[in-house]
Parts: C-alpha cells; sequence; structure tokens
C-alpha cells in the first residue's frame, strides 16, 4: 500500500512539479495518467527514493520514502523513463547483474533470472547481445528485472512508449505477470485501461480524479464521441476539431457528412477534462 499526504515538490529553478498530492494506492496495479509535465515522473522518482519531496510524507506499506528511504529500496524496484539496458550484455546478463547489485545470491540470481526471461519471452534471444533486440525487447529486460527481484512494489515509468502495437501487448502481458504492487505511468489510455484496477489522474502537479476505469467513465454512460469539423451545442474545441458528448441515438439522428462517431475511452475523460481546465 502507498500513502501521499500533501506531497509538493518545487525543484530549484522554482517549477512547482507537485502541489499538495494525497492519495492511497492499495489495488494490484493503478495507472498513472496526465499531460505532459502533470509531474507523473517527479511523483514517482519521490515515492522511489531517488528524489527528496519539498514537503510532505509517502510511505510504502508502512515505510516512510524519505526517513526510512534504505528499507524502502529493499522492497521496491523502479524502472525509469526510457531507461536503456546495458548494450553490451545479453538480457540474461543484464538481469543477472541486476540482481546481484541488489545483493541476491549468484545461484538464486541466476535462476531467478532464467525464470523471469522465460516469463517475458525473452527465452530464445536470452543470450543474444542487447544492442542487437529491438525496442520491445529492450524494454522486456526491465519488466524481467522487476519480475525477477520479487519486489514489494513495482514502479515503471512509461513502459511501452515508443513500441509498436504487437510488442506493447507482449510487454501488458509481461507487466501482468508480475506479483507485486504495481504503480505505472502512462500516456496510452488504452493501456491504462487494459492494465490498471485503478487510474490515477494528474495535471499540473495536482490529483485530478482516482478511481476504477468503469467508475471514472461513468458521467459518458450511453453516450459516444462526435468529431466534427462544424461547431456543435456544447461542444469542445480541439484544434480544428469540435468534439461533442452526446446520446447514441441522438448521434444517429444528428450527424453530418464527415462527423466521426467514437465509443468512449479514457482519452474522452482525459479530453473533457483537460479542455475544462484549459478553457
Ligand atoms: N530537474 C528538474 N528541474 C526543474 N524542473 C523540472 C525538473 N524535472 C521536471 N521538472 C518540471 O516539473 C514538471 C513536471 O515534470 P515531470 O517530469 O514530473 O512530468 P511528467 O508528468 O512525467 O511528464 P511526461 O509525460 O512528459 O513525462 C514539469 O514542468 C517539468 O518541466
Ligand atoms: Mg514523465
Amino acid at each position: 500500500m502507498i500513502e501521499a499526504r500533501a506531497i509538493t515538490k518545487r525543484y530549484k529553478d522554482g517549477t512547482l512539479a507537485l502541489d499538495g498530492v494525497n492519495f492511497t494506492l492499495n489495488k494490484k496495479t493503478t495507472s498513472i495518467i496526465g499531460r505532459n509535465g502533470a509531474g507523473k515522473t517527479t511523483l514517482l522518482r519521490i515515492l522511489s527514493t531517488q528524489l527528496l519531496p519539498t514537503s510532505g510524507t509517502a510511505s510504502i506499506n508502512g515505510l516512510d520514502v524519505v526517513k526510512a528511504a534504505q528499507d524502502v529500496r529493499n522492497i521496491i524496484v523502479s524502472i525509469p523513463q526510457e531507461s536503456k539496458p546495458i548494450n553490451y550484455l545479453s538480457p540474461l546478463d543484464n538481469v543477472v547483474l541486476y540482481l546481484s547489485a541488489r545483493r541476491m545470491r549468484m545461484s538464486e540470481a541466476k535462476e531467478a533470472a532464467e525464470k523471469a526471461i522465460k516469463t517475458v519471452g525473452l527465452w530464445k534471444v536470452r543470450e543474444k547481445i542487447s544492442d542487437e533486440l529491438s525496442g520491445g525487447m529492450k524494454r522486456k529486460i526491465f519488466v524481467a528485472m522487476a519480475i525477477a527481484s520479487k519486489s514489494d512494489v513495482v514502479f515503471l515509468d512509461e513502459p511501452t512508449t515508443g513500441l509498436d502495437p504487437l510488442s506493447r501487448i507482449e510487454v501488458w502481458s509481461a507487466i501482468k505477470a508480475i506479483k507485486g504492487q504495481v504503480i505505472l505511468t502512462t500516456h496510452y489510455m488504452e493501456e491504462a485501461q487494459a492494465l490498471s484496477d485503478d487510474v490515477l489522474m494528474m495535471d499540473k502537479g495536482k490529483i485530478l480524479s482516482q478511481g476504477k476505469v468503469g467508475d471514472l467513465l461513468k458521467p459518458f454512460k450511453g453516450k459516444v464521441r462526435v468529431e466534427s469539423t462544424k461547431k456543435k451545442s456544447h461542444s469542445y474545441k480541439v484544434g480544428n476539431t469540435y468534439i461533442s458528448y452526446i446520446g447514441k441515438n441522438e448521434a444517429e439522428a444528428s450527424v453530418m457528412v464527415g462527423d466521426i462517431i467514437k465509443p468512449i475511452t479514457l482519452d474522452d475523460l482525459f479530453i473533457k477534462r483537460g479542455v475544462e481546465l484549459e478553457y
């Protein structure tokens, strides 16, 4: 379980990246969503003891991330945004090296690494030089590290950014194989929907909403999204497109040539909240 109380982070240059953040995360997997610069990475870095908050407190399974940082490090694993494996080592060696850095015994490390490499689907390329792997395979090495470390809590910052749709689905199933609690950030709403029991939505250093995907989407129940080049009543302007949310039947009756009707996804929560806050 992860608890944050009034966490604030002001960087040296004055940027207020987190502005009094409060939450409890106790579901198996939580996705943190929010626009570029919302504060997601800052939050993960504080929770994973890599950055000190300016004020406020946070704890992981009852351990304070500042006062008991070393104890927290023993029970978590954190995969930073855009992390790269050591290129001249194989996937297997990357994982073994990581586990031995965590002071796991060599025999145990080898066994755990092999098992995790199998779980994430890298067994065939386990001895290949990592430099010669695809982006998705490289990313899976880190998920294998998370699995093999047997940590209670795993932080993944944008684990599938830049991956093709198939690699992304492969990484998802690897993430599902993690036994501990998972906290991930993502810009892909279908990823948040596919992986998480709980979604935390952030903007400008604040929490906008938290809940199950289904609950967050309740305001859109029975509706569809209509994208139009023409202004409609109650439409949101995004770029040159007017987006409106209307009842399914009503949409069918009122669409015009060129309008696009789409089913509701988490994207819509994002669009609605984003536009409302901006204007
Ligand atoms: N080291 C730093 N010094 C100063 N400002 C920083 C630093 N790191 C981040 N920021 C600022 O803090 C704010 C939050 O950044 P953060 O990286 O946490 O956002 P994010 O939600 O992870 O964004 P993205 O989706 O682009 O990864 C931004 O305004 C950013 O410019
Ligand atoms: Mg980030």
